[in-house]
């Protein structure tokens, strides 16, 4: 046994259960796991008193790649990842343009080469005009699938009439991913916001245009026979539609949901609480924390969404929605396991099984052979104050500056290759597109 990586001492998560085995790496696969201390190698990795978790996959980032690089961009966006111990990540269409054509697409796929840190996919857009390519679309190599913004949020895309929605379902057959609130709500309500106080942004975008929009789409899935992926659900009455709909549906919820709660996080944070669908009250996060636990969730992703401080300066609700999440993810997660609200199984399915199985994420996913080397190396009992000016995306900042968490990444390989250690980049740019087992391409 000769390997190019050997983990060694590690406590590892495999299929298996979470104990202490080695791992060996070649050409970028795991070759071998179990007892390999008379294995030799090129490089050897002591992992004694870590974890040795499958790589984190981030299944919702808004990188701002092309026309927003003031507050981001695919290379500051991934440096955060890995930082924060992500290996790959799902990149949202809302750009400028937004990820809605062929060329769009390609255009995103040639940015990211030799400039991102992680792997890497990226959601298409749909429009109303677009509707009939997104068959197309979502087979491309490098795509995750098709994202539609069934309310409006930050940037122009939206898919709000039933007729497009529909559409939408019935061209293509990968699960399409959805941001579900109710436009129409939204706009008959724009009047409950309050100028310059960010805590009636929950009272405006309320639970009823979270769950019509959910029922609905439900619905128009379940009549197009479609997949779907519901994004950040936030509200306890979408718990019950999701739970009737697990045939076809999957659910997704985010770390600040699970963490942040009204109206404190608006009164301590204002605008920078402000994101889409809100943050709501503790009832709310309560039911998400219940719904982690009886395995309605999926997946948890960060909506990483940087806007600059001048931006979120401005008054509500001249101020755009969203926050930074990407570098945060795995130690607010992990800091909620030493809490005792999730087990380390539950963390490991949400961050990189959940997202391997749902959306069929080719060799990626679990510590097993033959499967990809990725790995997030923690160190459950390390505890470390999060700032801001720890923070590598290009907005500088997290709205969980100041908090103490326990259980912090130390390392993430990719492939075989250390990209962070000690949170520090050990290497240039190592990003590849993401494969799909539904979109293998022919060798
Ligand atoms: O708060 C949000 N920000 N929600 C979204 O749906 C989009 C995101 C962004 O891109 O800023």
């Amino acid at each position: 046994m000769n390997f190019d990586l050997l983990i060694k001492g590690g406590i590892t998560a495999t299929p298996n259960g979470i104990a202490e085995a080695d791992i060996g790496v070649s050409g970028g696969r795991i070759v071998a796991v179990g007892s390999l201390s008379h294995a030799k190698a090129a490089k050897i990795f002591d992992a004694k008193g870590l974890h040795v978790l499958p790589g984190v996959i981030d299944t919702q980032v808004h990188f701002r790649e092309p026309g927003n690089a003031h507050k981001e961009d695919l290379e500051t966006g991934s440096r955060a990842a890995v930082l924060g111990g992500v290996t790959g990540v799902f990149e949202m269409p809302n750009t400028n343009p937004p990820t809605t054509t062929r060329a769009a697409i390609e255009d995103k796929l040639a940015r990211a080469k030799n400039r991102m840190h992680c792997d890497y996919a990226f959601y298409a857009g749909a429009t109303p005009q677009n509707v009939g390519a997104l068959a197309a679309l979502e087979r491309m190599p490098g795509v995750c699938g098709v994202k539609a913004f069934l309310g409006s949020s930050t940037g122009t895309l939206l898919l709000s009439h039933p007729d497009d929605i529909l559409a939408a379902l019935k061209s293509g057959t990968r699960r399409m991913a959805v941001h579900s609130e109710d436009e129409d709500r939204l706009e008959a309500r724009k009047g409950v916001r309050v100028t310059g106080d960010p805590r009636s942004h929950p009272m405006w975008r309320d639970e009823e245009t979270a769950r019509a929009s959910t029922e609905r789409v439900l619905r128009l899935a379940r009549e197009a026979g479609r997949r779907l992926h519901v994004l950040h659900v936030t509200t306890a009455e979408e718990l019950p539609l999701l739970a009737a709909a697990r045939d076809l549906a999957t659910v997704e919820t985010t770390p600040q949901h699970l963490t942040l709660a009204a109206p404190e996080c608006y009164e301590r944070l204002g605008t920078y609480a402000q994101m889409n669908p809100p943050i709501r009250d503790a009832r709310h996060r309560d039911a998400l924390w219940q719904a982690v636990r009886e395995g309605l969730i999926d997946v948890i992703g960060s909506d990483h969404a940087p806007h600059t401080r001048e931006e979120k300066d401005k008054t509500y609700p001249d101020t755009p929605s969203g926050m930074p999440g990407v570098q945060t993810l795995a130690t607010i997660l992990l800091d909620h396991v030493n809490a005792g609200r999730m087990t380390l199984e539950r963390f490991v399915d949400l961050t990189s099984a959940g997202a391997a199985r749902i959306f069929g994420i080719a060799g990626k996913g679990r510590i097993a052979r033959g499967f990809d080397a990725d790995f997030t190396i923690v160190d459950l009992k390390k505890t470390r104050k999060i700032e801001n000016s720890w923070i590598a995306s290009r907005c500088g900042w997290t709205p969980f500056d100041g908090m103490t968490t326990t259980g912090w990444p130390v390392a993430t390989i990719i492939r075989g290759k250390t990209v962070m250690r000690d949170h520090a980049l050990t290497m240039e740019s190592q990003g590849a597109p993401l494969r799909f087992v539904e979109t293998l391409q022919p060798a």
